[in-house]
């Protein structure tokens, strides 16, 4: 796939790096490496991050973001030097971070930066690597890697990193509510063996669209942070809202909006409502 890499007058270089939701997250059972075995389906968002790509002596990265570090552990240098190994290509570019999806968000943020940065220099380094590969070797990387590479609708299978883009529905819109609090992914899969459901609190799949909203990792987020099922709860009971469920393992909560529906006016009343300091944001989404 030849992804959009924009040439600015300056001779750099822009790739859009889009956030992902889970539009459902079935976990089947934990496996004996530790990961657990899902059935996912992502959607990108026409929202994410940008890179900006220049030439440059050395390989550097830099971050919009102070709070991101950017030395070796970063996941776009670590994806950018198993890129150096796996094709020779010298990699001698200044990647500039435009940070706009927030972390620990379940929105893929790093992960989408690190595919992005693969799929561009796939193609300024002219090393001709398959989706495939690419594919694998961003997978190593983390379980929602390898979705970026493709961009597209898709059920992931294995730990995530085996993906199959399939067709999608059509465009609806959705309000994402993100409070400032991080969920950790690691955290949420630990304890989704023994997690109970909270009273009260509707777990199971909702038909929107003609599709089954569902997120297994509620059960175990949602113990541990309450407020995250006091959203969605409050959620379901405005108006506008035709679904609500967590994006991946938090802390995002997302409203699948009715036709018409005025998604702003509800994030303002969530914050007013809710949590003043929440992230909130309209967009659209194909179910
Ligand atoms: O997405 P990522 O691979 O970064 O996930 C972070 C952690 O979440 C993993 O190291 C693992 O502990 C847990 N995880 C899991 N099963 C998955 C995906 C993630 O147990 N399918």
């Amino acid at each position: 796939m030849k992804v959009e890499l924009n040439q600015l007058a300056d001779g750099s270089y822009h790739i859009f790096a889009p956030a992902k939701i889970n539009l459902s997250l079935r976990i089947l059972r934990k496996r004996d490496d530790g990961f657990h075995e899902l059935e996912t389906v992502m959607a990108p968002l026409a929202f994410g991050d940008r890179l900006k790509i220049s030439p440059a002596d050395s390989y550097q990265l830099e971050c919009s973001d102070p709070t991101v570090p950017t030395g070796e552990d970063n996941l776009v240098t670590m994806a950018v030097r198993a890129f150096q190994q796996k094709t020779g290509a010298p990699c001698n570019w200044r990647i500039q971070l435009e940070k706009q999806t927030p972390h620990g968000a379940g929105l893929g943020g790093g992960s989408s930066d690190a595919a992005s940065a693969v799929l561009a220099l796939n193609q300024l380094e002219n090393t001709q690597l398959s989706e495939g590969e690419m594919a694998e070797l961003v997978g190593q990387f983390g379980s929602d890697t390898s979705f970026f590479i493709y961009r597209s609708h898709a059920l992931c299978r294995g730990r995530g990193e085996q993906v199959e883009p399939v067709a999608a529905g059509q465009p609806v819109a959705v309000l994402l509510l993100k409070p400032n609090f991080p969920v950790s992914t690691p955290d949420a899969y630990k304890r989704w063996q023994g997690s109970r459901e909270l009273d009260g609190v509707p777990y199971g799949a909702q038909s929107f669209g003609g599709y089954q909203l569902v997120n297994d990792l509620e059960r175990p987020v949602f113990e541990k942070h309450l407020f995250l099922a006091q959203v969605k709860l409050w959620l379901l009971e405005q108006d506008e809202v035709g679904a609500a469920m967590m994006s991946g393992s938090g802390s995002t909560m997302l409203a699948f909006l009715h036709d018409g529906a005025d998604g702003e006016a509800l994030a303002k009343r969530a914050c007013e409502q809710l949590d003043p300091y929440m992230w909130s944001l309209v967009t659209e989404v194909v179910v």
